[in-house]
């Protein structure tokens, strides 16, 4: 399928977190059996290199690169505290019995391509392969699920819409035009060879809805490649 387009987006109403985020300084920790998620603070800088300088790691990213110096790390850090952490909800993914950092995730940018917040997560490979990755995202959905909502009125990617929600489908906009009522989504985005990514994704109860082709922006090529877009109905009931 096409990448996404904005200009073909539809207008809906749906609900979002309600803006802004709980400041990082009061925001609670939320605490799985083997993982704490808390927030991120200054001092992550340093393990935050450390699962940013594997290339293992950030070949997964859209960059596909490793941060260059800590100051990179740090700029990347940046976007998360304040006063950006009114905006994103993004977590320092502990290890319970040690307090150490194994992780980064989150809602880390605010719109994903498809119109819809985003979720994106990242671990030293030391940590692979143990179950985290899936501990962490079914305990994040959760959380997010039951933050306070707004009812927002949205451009969206008409392919992420698979049936109105609500009584008859459509609600008032105010303006006298009548918008469709649509369920949230969460979105998240990964690429067609990240097996692992997508295992996470299934086990917590994420969905996927299409792949598209997009241009590889990590090698100069720019070789064609299949991205896999995966959605959350934020309202249903949770994975278990
Ligand atoms: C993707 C990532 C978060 C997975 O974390 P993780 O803690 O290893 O994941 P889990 O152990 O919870 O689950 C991995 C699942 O994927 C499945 N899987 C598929 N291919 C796999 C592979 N080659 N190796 C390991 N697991 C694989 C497994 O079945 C496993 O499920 P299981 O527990 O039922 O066996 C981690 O590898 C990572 O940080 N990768 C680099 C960054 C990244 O890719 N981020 C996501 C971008 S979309």
């Amino acid at each position: 399928m096409a990448e996404p387009d904005p200009k073909t987006f539809v207008t809906v109403k749906t609900t979002l977190p309600r803006k802004p985020y709980t400041t990082i300084n009061v925001r609670p920790s939320i605490t799985t059996e083997r993982l704490i998620l808390r927030a991120l603070t200054p001092d992550d800088v340093q393990p935050l290199h450390i699962i940013r300088t594997q290339p293992e790691v950030m070949i997964w990213t859209s960059r596909g690169t490793v941060d260059k110096d800590l100051a990179a790390t740090q700029n990347e850090l940046a976007f998360f505290l304040p006063p950006k952490d009114e905006t994103t909800f993004n977590f320092a993914i502990c290890l319970r019995e040690t307090g150490e950092m194994v992780g980064i995730g989150g809602h880390h940018n605010k719109m994903s391509s498809f119109g819809w917040p985003e979720v994106g997560y990242m671990f030293r490979k030391e940590a692979w392969g143990k179950g985290y990755g899936t501990e962490f995202l079914k305990a994040f959905v959760r959380e997010y699920a039951a933050l306070p909502r707004e009812e927002v009125v949205l451009k969206i990617d008409p392919r992420t819409v698979t049936a109105p929600s609500g009584e008859g489908g459509r609600a008032g906009d105010g303006a006298g035009e009548l918008l469709p009522v649509v369920e949230e989504q969460l979105v998240a985005l990964t690429e067609i060879n990240n097996s692992r990514s997508w295992g996470v994704m299934k086990k917590a109860g994420f969905e996927h809805f299409l792949t598209w082709v997009a241009r590889d922006t990590r090698y100069e090529e720019h070789k064609p490649i299949e991205l896999p877009a995966y959605r959350y109905f934020v309202g249903r009931p949770a994975a278990q």
